[in-house]
C-alpha cells in the first residue's frame, strides 16, 4: 500500500487516481487545509502531519510499502510574508512525517520539490546539477527537505526520488478531477477564469523581460505526466533504484501571451489581460531539461503540447467553474 500525503490536493489527487488505475492500493493522509474531500479516491484518512500520532497511526495500521510526499503549503508570496507557517508545515511537518516513515521501517519514499529551489537560473534548460539558490522561503523550506532526505539515505538506508517540478497544469483527461486552489495564483486556472467573466482580467507582470513577446517564459507540464513520473519513481526504487533527483518539465517554454493565445483559441473567446509591471524575484525564463527523467525512468510526457494542457484544464472548468464546491 502506499502513503499519499496531500493526496486531496491538486497534484496528489492526480497520483492517487493514477496508482489506483495502474493497480496500486492507496492511502490519502490529509487535513484538508487545501485539498478537497471528494477528489480523493480510495482509503482516506483526514490527519495532520504536525500530529506525529497522526501519521504514525496510519503506519500502524496500514501496510505501507512506499510514501509519495505531497503535503505542503505552496504559496511563494504567503511565504515571504509568513515564513514561519512554510518551515513549520514544510520542515518540521515534513520531520514527523520522515520519523513515522524510519519508525517503520519503510525505505522508499518520493518528493514533491520545485524549479524554486533553483532560483534565479544562470543559464537555462536547467539540469537537476544547477546551483540551488533559492530566493523565497518556500523554495528554502523544500531545499530543506531534499537536504534532509540526503540525510536521512546516508544515516538510515532510506531511498529516496526527489521530482523537482516546473509549472503543473490540465486536469485529468477523463475529466473526473481537476485544479481548485483558494486563492488560486497559477496562470492557467487565472486565465480561464478571467475567460469565463469569472474574475477581473488577468494582469500580465513584465512585459520587458529578455523573451521574444517580453514576458515571461514558463514550462508547463501536465499533471497526468506529473502522475507517471511518480509511479515510474515507485517502480524505480522498487528495483532497487538508487536515490536520485529529477526535474519534471516538458523541455519547451511558452510566453505568458502565448499562453494567452492558445487558450482563447480553445476557449473560443478572448482572454482579458492588462499589462502590470514586474513582480520581484520573478525570473524571465524558466525551461527544464528532463533528460534524466526521460533516460533512467524511460519517462516521456504524453500530454506534452501546450494545447493539451489548456484543453483539459478548460474542460475541467467548464464543468465545474466552481471547482469540487460546484
Ligand atoms: N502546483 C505546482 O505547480 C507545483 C510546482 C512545484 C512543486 N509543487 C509541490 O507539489 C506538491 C503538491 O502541490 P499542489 O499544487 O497539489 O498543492 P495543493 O495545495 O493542492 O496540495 C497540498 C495538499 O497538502 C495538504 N496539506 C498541507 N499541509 C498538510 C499537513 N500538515 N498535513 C496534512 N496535509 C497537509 C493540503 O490540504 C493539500 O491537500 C506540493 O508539495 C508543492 O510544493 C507544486
Amino acid at each position: 500500500m502506499i502513503l499519499v500525503t496531500g493526496g486531496a490536493g491538486y497534484i496528489g489527487s492526480h497520483c492517487v487516481k493514477r496508482l489506483q488505475d495502474a493497480g496500486y492500493e492507496t492511502v490519502t493522509f490529509d487535513n484538508l487545509s487545501e485539498g478537497h474531500r471528494a477528489a480523493v479516491r480510495g482509503t482516506f484518512v483526514e490527519g495532520d502531519l504536525a500530529s506525529l500520532d497522526d501519521i504514525r497511526g496510519v503506519f500502524a495500521k496500514h501496510p505501507i510499502e512506499g510514501v509519495l510526499h505531497f503535503a505542503a503549503h505552496c504559496y511563494v508570496g504567503e511565504s515571504v510574508e509568513n515564513p514561519e507557517k512554510y518551515f513549520r508545515n514544510n520542515v518540521a511537518n515534513t520531520l514527523n512525517l520522515l520519523q513515522a516513515t524510519r519508525e517503520a521501517g519503510v525505505g522508499k519514499f518520493i518528493f514533491s520539490s520545485t524549479a524554486a529551489t533553483y532560483g534565479v537560473p544562470e543559464s537555462v534548460p536547467i539540469t537537476e546539477t544547477h546551483p540551488q539558490a533559492p530566493i523565497n522561503p518556500y523554495g528554502q523550506s523544500k531545499l530543506m527537505v531534499e537536504q534532509m532526505l540526503g540525510a536521512y539515505a546516508h544515516a538510515y538506508g532510506l531511498r529516496y526520488v526527489i521530482f523537482r517540478y516546473f509549472n503543473a497544469a490540465g486536469a485529468d483527461p477523463d475529466g473526473e478531477i481537476g485544479e481548485d486552489h483558494d486563492p488560486e495564483t497559477h496562470l492557467i486556472p487565472l486565465a480561464i477564469a478571467a475567460a469565463m467573466d469569472r474574475r477581473p482580467p488577468l494582469k500580465v507582470f513584465g512585459t520587458d523581460y529578455d523573451t521574444p513577446d517580453g514576458t515571461c517564459v514558463r514550462d508547463y507540464i501536465h499533471v497526468f505526466d506529473l502522475a507517471d513520473a511518480h509511479i515510474r519513481g515507485l517502480e524505480y526504487l522498487a528495483k532497487g533504484g538508487e536515490s536520485a533527483r529529477f526535474n519534471l518539465g516538458n523541455e519547451t517554454g511558452h510566453s505568458i501571451r502565448q499562453v494567452l493565445e492558445r487558450l482563447a483559441v480553445i476557449a473560443g473567446r478572448e482572454v482579458p489581460a492588462d499589462d502590470a509591471p514586474r513582480r520581484p524575484g520573478d525570473p524571465g525564463t524558466l525551461v527544464a531539461s528532463s533528460q534524466r527523467a526521460r533516460e533512467v525512468l524511460g519517462w516521456e510526457p504524453r500530454f506534452g503540447d501546450l494545447d493539451s494542457i489548456l484543453r483539459t484544464a478548460w474542460d475541467w472548468f467548464e464543468a465545474h467553474p466552481e471547482g469540487y464546491a460546484g
